[in-house]
């Protein structure tokens, strides 16, 4: 089922996108080399905790830390630690989210860790301006298959591919509601995006092949297939009459 929300509750979506945005920037703030993903997580659940409000991720479906922190062929899920140290290059996806008087924000950016290669920089911007075309097109009237189409042409145009086996989401109550907002798909078709409506937009792009190795021992990490870079951006946005608002925009 698909939930339209009122201007109250997207008043309270605001609240909690614009911490889960604080959080991401705070985060984003970190990466350094030799900083560990788990001094990055300590903060992230510190800050939340400080602003009221709750760290969404912890605890989900038994998920151990506040953030997935997930570094160059690693797609989403890395579990922070104390133990992994962010090098130099390294380019460093962050997913984080908070929960306040009931509502979700979710929001990702990969920040480069340094100096980066020239194709790392690139897949970081295609993936960036991905997320941007998504939510231009996340207009009511459109469909979900503009979104996805959106996404998807920019990445291939550019000779990336767009990961197929995970999807944005619908978004309030839960962190995970309907209905599925995929990075691929064809102009014009699929459900009508309508006023009220609220919506994770989260591109995942390889620099190689658009498979994933998601059978790694911790049972959460997301890998690319063929080892090669990837990328994850991703906004809480909210559908209304008059275009869209994107809630993680800080
Ligand atoms: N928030 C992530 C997403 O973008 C999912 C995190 S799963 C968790 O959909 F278990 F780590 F919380
Ligand atoms: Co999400």
């Amino acid at each position: 089922m698909v939930v339209l929300r009122s201007e109250s509750e997207l008043r309270l979506m605001k609240e909690a996108g614009k911490i889960s945005g604080e959080a991401l920037a705070l985060a984003g703030s970190m990466v350094k080399p030799g900083v560990s993903t788990g001094e990055i997580d300590d903060a992230v659940r510190k800050f939340i905790i400080s602003r009221g409000a709750k760290p969404n991720f912890l605890g989900y479906a038994g998920y151990p830390a506040s953030c997935c922190i997930s570094i160059n062929n690693e797609i989403i899920h890395g579990i922070p630690s104390k133990k992994r140290i962010i090098k130099e290059g390294d380019i460093v996806s962050i997913d984080v989210g908070a929960i306040k008087n009931g509502y979700n924000g979710d929001n990702a950016a990969t920040f480069p860790a340094g100096k980066i290669s020239p194709e790392a920089e690139k897949l970081l911007s295609v993936t960036k301006e991905c997320l941007r075309r998504g939510i231009e097109a996340a207009k009511s009237g459109n469909r979900l298959g503009d979104i996805g189409f959106a996404v998807q042409s920019y990445a291939e145009e550019n000779g990336f591919s767009v990961v197929r086996k995970y999807v944005g989401h619908g978004i309030g109550e839960d962190m995970h509601e309907s209905p599925d907002v995929p990075n691929y798909g064809k102009a014009g078709t699929g459900l009508r995006l309508m006023p009220g409506m609220m919506i994770a937009i989260e591109p995942m792009i390889n620099a190689g092949s658009y498979e994933v190795n998601d059978n790694h021992a911790d049972g959460w990490l997301v890998t690319t297939a063929d080892g090669s870079l990837s990328a994850h951006f991703e906004h809480t946005v909210a559908i209304t009459k008059s275009g869209n608002v994107v809630l993680t925009q800080i």
